[in-house]
């Protein structure tokens, strides 16, 4: 019997490291030997039965990490996961930033402090609903690059990221005396490796490699779902079937079976469906189902999802990322996280016969029990109603995997449908409440309306036709103009088609909002480009199949006097892509804006005048003055603000904070000059009648006693009754 705390002396976890004046760690202990045989990991001479959650430090804030860690520590995890986010580091072309709320050395120095090792997934490809996936949007526009394969504008840029990110992870791998037991390099390369071919295969042999002479050998090197020779390869899902395992076990002889993504439910994006929460006994059998059949790690993906605050979040993700994982957005532990906690406990209690126990299984009448024995330690998991792909099918069920450990004597250690019951009964529910205003006033509301590009001082980008808005913008704003004239010989339906757009746009006709893109958007939207017969596409993922053109907008303008009339287009971004599929074409494909010829009753419309950001980006958020005057008027593309004072009561406890936005549109807010992020009130596909995201969290630390918010909003809709929660 292994308990957390002996595992932790033996693993790096346990030595007490301090961050100098420099922010570089100095390791006070030696460092642990990582190693691995297809049994487990070993952390010096000792197997770890790794129980992980992944937790992104820019989806919290700083002031959140230590609260996280220290819940997770309690709730039986011995490993935090997480990917380094390289396009939150490298914040313009060579500037590399690891301070303030991008300090990774101290994310990691904090979870050596709280016992916990660490699971490094350093990309340079992420995916993870992030922004561009992980990468720089600057690396679109390197010349000659494609990403993702063997390329060498590609692999110059990554090569500077890995050795900067070395400095800060090096001397904090496990070999060193820090917390970091295992890296992962790229991530799911399966899913696009039909593209790229034998380059591809080069590449993922060339970055296992290129960790390696970075510094990142003193541990073991992962890949997940797509494997490279000299890595261990991991595998992602709701379940792991055994088929995948025997697949693993085949290409990867001699290696641990480590489960890297296991998923408490799903991702939100703007008008999909709404995931509901997992079964938590669902989730727990599935563990129990894999190390029956030699798993020896988990790793929730996410087990604190979080907030994607600003513009980081993915093409149509929503600021959410709370996943019903088992620490929610705010950090708080949920029902599912009090399971679970017991859940590890009852597997670290075992972990040596897990792990080192003979193991024998024998299935009969949709019944399936396994065996462990060690010495005189035996473990039985009886699995009822058993059906091995049940759960793959409906892995939101528990019904279908009700599941028992016995010991030796026939007695009880673990009945996830008892301890779920006792769970329930006695988790503490605590609601939210509007917060109440130091002046026990409501907020009152000014307003100053952006401009149109008719009254806008900057002149313009001149084109014959549209120019693509990233190449303007280098994705600062999500925000570009596209003005231009039409004319009317006679009155009559008449339409605009944009084939090619990205990602909504607003139809502005002489001043006027009269039109915007038809919802609901795609996650997946197919070929970016039109096909060129010359360079057939290659289909690289399901996700590219049989799409529609999804990125055609059509305005349809009735009753137009005869005569000229001017046409502003503004386009909106809403978040680059996270990966090939979601544009059928390598990521460096990526457009927004406008780049193909624009349609005006079938004849291409010239002459364009393009104007990239917003003025109140330039003026309303850089604090300069604006006339910001009292106005009930709902209009759209307007800038809000008010102040709402706060008791030092409220601020002084452990409460969380979170902005029911009811009555808004769709655009940005700002609380304190913090980007909390886009919102969007546009209605799931299901359950119906419900937003994709209502309310909208505010890190307590982002408040103040005096809070200013500012809010963006682009269509005719009204702040009046958006307020301020708190729980307790
Ligand atoms: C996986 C990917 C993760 C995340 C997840 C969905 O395929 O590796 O980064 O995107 O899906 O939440």
């Amino acid at each position: 019997m292994i308990h957390r705390r002996d595992f932790l002396k033996n693993s790096a976890a346990a030595l007490i490291y301090s961050v100098g004046q420099n922010g570089l760690s100095q390791p006070s202990a030696p460092g642990v030997a990582v190693t691995f045989d297809q049994s487990s990991v070993i952390l010096n001479g000792r197997r770890v039965l790794i129980s992980c959650g992944e937790m992104h430090y820019p989806r919290s804030t700083r002031a959140m990490w230590p609260t996280l860690l220290k819940r997770s520590g309690a709730l039986g995890l011995n490993t935090v996961a997480t990917y380094v986010f390289w396009n939150f580091h490298e914040t313009s072309r060579g500037i590399f930033d690891f301070s303030g709320e991008r300090d990774l050395g101290l994310f990691l120095d904090l979870c050596q402090q709280h016992e916990l090792s660490v699971f490094l997934r350093v990309g340079p490809y992420i995916c993870a609903e992030w922004n561009y996936g992980g990468y720089p949007p600057y690396l679109r526009d390197e010349p000659g690059i494609t990403i993702r394969t063997m390329n060498r504008p590609y692999t110059a840029r990554v090569e500077e990221y890995f050795r900067r990110l070395a400095e800060v992870v090096r001397p904090r791998l496990a070999s060193n005396g820090g917390p970091v037991i295992l890296v992962q390099v790229e991530n799911e390369y399966g899913n696009v490796a039909k593209r790229y071919g034998e380059d591809g295969q080069e590449y993922l042999r060339w970055i296992v490699e290129l960790g390696r002479q970075v510094g990142f050998a003193g541990v073991p090197t992962t890949t997940c779902e797509g494997g490279a020779q000299g890595a261990i390869e991991t595998s992602n899902g709701f379940t792991i079937s055994p088929e995948r395992i025997a697949a693993v076990r085949k290409s990867h002889p001699g290696t641990p079976l480590l489960w890297t993504e296991l998923y408490p439910s799903w991702y939100q994006v703007w008008g999909g469906s709404i995931a509901p929460a997992r079964d938590p006994r669902a989730i727990a059998a599935a563990i129990l189902d894999f190390v029956s059949r030699g798993g020896s790690g988990w790793n929730y993906y996410p087990w604190h999802g979080g907030s994607n605050f600003g513009r980081n979040s993915m093409y149509l993700q929503t600021p959410t990322y709370d996943f019903h994982a088992p620490l929610d957005e705010y950090g708080n532990v949920t029902e599912s996280g009090a399971f679970l906690g017991r859940f590890h406990a009852a597997m670290q209690e075992h972990s040596a016969v897990l792990l080192e126990g003979t193991r024998t299984e024998d299935a009969a009448d949709r019944q399936r029990t396994v065996t462990w024995q060690k010495g005189l330690d035996v473990l039985h998991l009886i699995q009822e109603s058993y059906d091995e792909h049940a759960s793959d099918r409906e892995p939101f069920r528990a019904a279908n995997v009700k599941a028992r450990l016995l010991d030796g004597h026939g007695n009880v250690l673990f009945d996830l449908d008892s301890v779920h019951e006792t769970v329930k009964k006695s988790f503490p529910v605590s609601e939210w409440k509007p917060v109440k205003h130091a002046d026990g006033q409501t907020p009152v509301w000014q307003v100053w309306d952006e401009p149109l590009p008719a009254h806008r001082e900057d002149k313009g980008v001149l084109s014959l036709e549209p120019v693509e808005q990233l190449s303007l913008t280098k994705d600062s704003t999500d925000y570009c103009w596209y003005s231009t004239n039409l004319h009317v010989d006679q009155p009559g339906l008449k339409e605009i088609v944009i084939p090619y757009g990205a990602d909504f746009f607003y139809a502005y006709l002489d001043g006027v909002l009269v039109a915007s893109t038809k919802l609901p958007l795609q996650e997946d939207r197919g070929a970016i480009t039109p096909d060129d017969p010359a360079h057939p596409r290659i289909v690289a993922n399901v996700s590219e199949q049989n799409k529609e053109n999804g990125y055609r907008h059509s305005f349809t303008l009735r009753d137009l006097a005869a005569g000229n009339h001017r046409l502003d287009l503004l386009a909106v971004a809403v978040g680059l892509i996270k990966g090939d599929w979601q544009i059928a074409s390598p990521m460096n494909f990526e457009r927004k804006g406008i780049w193909e010829g624009v349609q005006w009753n079938g004849k291409p419309i010239q002459n364009w005048t393009m104007r990239p950001g917003l003025v109140g980006e330039q003026r309303v958020l850089a604090g300069k003055t604006v006339s910001w005057h009292a106005d009930s008027d709902q209009k759209p593309l307007r800038w809000y603000k008010t102040h709402i004072d706060l008791p030092a009561s409220v601020l002084a406890g452990p409460a969380v904070f979170r902005l029911d936005a009811v009555g808004l549109g769709k655009g940005m807010i700002w609380i304190n000059g913090r980007p909390i992020g886009r919102h969007w009130l546009i209605q799931a596909a299901s359950p119906p009648d419900t937003p994709s995201q209502r309310y909208y969290h505010v890190p307590a630390d982002w408040l103040q006693v005096s809070n200013e918010v500012i809010i963006l909003e682009e269509q005719a809709a009204s702040p009046s009754k958006v307020e301020l929660q708190v729980r307790v």
